[in-house]
């Protein structure tokens, strides 16, 4: 199978470890196995227990508890409706690979995760491109998503909150898209890995799986609970989808591993705290981020309402991919050009991470443009 090649994931794989001051990460900053078992109160015992593990399969499907946990994070929904996978990654691989064929149409949103429209059109769909702008707040124009839909369309692919611009669909707006995709007998895949950091309000938005028979929902350790290192990640489904995702499943993952397995139960037994230590964090580094694009006349954002990223629009006459180069190389401030997620003209911040970082790569990111509008750019 010919895949188009994955620009973010490119990106970062190529450049991340140069950078000094990270506004590319996309995770709210990692914890530690240490910080984890402290916020259980009961280290040793963890510790003793993973000692103590047998290095077998362990549950094929993953733990009855962490499946239970997962499924605790939906409104409806049981063990039966959750696969466990490989991240967030493998878990919309399986989705579309279970459910998309040759000839199928798909709509996916753009900017989004690449998976969503480059893996159906490698598996031969027909994509079609719903494109989020910053005049609709990068929320989908649910008129033309109705023009765009027809008899033919087997999935609509929409990622809430999204990456890159940290936009939040809420459930009335989710509801419009599941009538639309109802007309049509349409599955909904809703990428929510950034689930669970909304800014104001309940933690946790409306998720596509609790709103719509045929809706997916996609989740994972990595970015709202910080442990992207347990490559633990879930999809919510219909028994009858969780049945056809688990007959591809059985081809490319077996069992997800029992160590990650096990913290990532303890993890969501957590996830008050976790959440609790994510939202302050991520108040404030956006808070620094919001004073800086006020002072900074020639760029604009969509102030993000979820999530951990934003996507800046800048007006200097330079490709996004330059100018994220010679950040990197002249200042040590790691960005992710619009150019690797099909949107030249952006820059996608990432302000989860240290605050310290964000201040000083703000500050060189200014300083930066200074010397472009020296050079008359
Ligand atoms: C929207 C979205 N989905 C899925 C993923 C995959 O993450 P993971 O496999 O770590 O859960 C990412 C990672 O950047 C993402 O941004």
């Amino acid at each position: 199978m010919k895949i188009k090649a994955f620009g973010v994931e490119e990106w970062m794989n190529e450049y991340e470890e140069e950078a000094v001051y990270n506004l590319g990460e996309t995770c709210a900053k990692s914890i530690t196995v240490k910080e984890l078992l402290d916020y259980q109160g009961r280290g040793k015992e963890a510790l003793e227990e993973i000692y103590q593990m047998q290095m077998t399969y362990g549950a094929i499907k993953g733990t009855d508890k962490l499946r239970r946990e997962v499924a605790g994070l939906y409104r409806t929904g049981e063990i039966s409706n959750v696969v466990i996978a490989h991240g967030g990654i493998g878990a919309n691989h399986l989705v579309f690979s279970a459910l998309i064929d040759p000839g199928d149409e798909v709509i996916s949103v753009m900017p989004t995760y690449q998976q969503h429209y480059s893996i159906p059109e490698a598996l031969g769909a027909e994509v079609k491109i719903l494109p989020l702008t910053m005049e609709n707040g990068f929320l989908p124009d649910l008129e033309e998503l109705e023009k765009m839909a027809s008899n033919r369309t087997k999935l609509i692919a929409i990622n809430n909150p999204n990456n890159p611009s940290g936009a939040l669909m809420d459930k009335s707006f989710l509801e419009k898209i599941a009538a639309i995709a109802k007309k049509y007998d349409a599955y909904i895949l809703s990428d929510e890995v950034y689930r669970g950091l909304n800014h104001q309000g309940e933690a946790f938005g409306a998720s596509i799986f609790d709103l719509y028979d045929k809706g997916i929902s996609t989740g994972s350790m990595s970015k709202v609970f910080s442990l992207a290192g347990l490559r633990i990640g879930w999809i919510m489904a219909s028994t009858e989808v969780v049945k056809e995702i688990n007959i591809h499943r059985d081809y490319n993952t077996i069992s997800c591993g029992r160590i990650d397995d096990f913290l990532a139960g303890i993890a969501l037994e957590q996830k008050d705290k976790i959440l609790k230590r994510n939202r302050r964090m991520i108040l404030e580094n956006a808070g620094i981020l919001e004073e800086w694009v006020k002072s900074e006349p020639r760029v604009s954002y969509i102030k993000p309402m979820a999530g951990t990223t934003a996507f800046i629009k800048y007006d200097y006459q330079i490709k996004s991919e330059d100018l994220a180069l010679r950040l990197l190389r002249d200042t040590g401030t790691f960005v992710v050009p619009g150019k690797a997620l099909d949107q030249e003209g952006y820059l996608r911040i990432g302000y989860a991470n240290d605050t310290e970082a964000v201040k000083e790569g703000l500050k060189k990111i200014s300083e930066y443009f200074r010397i472009l509008e020296e050079e008359g750019k």
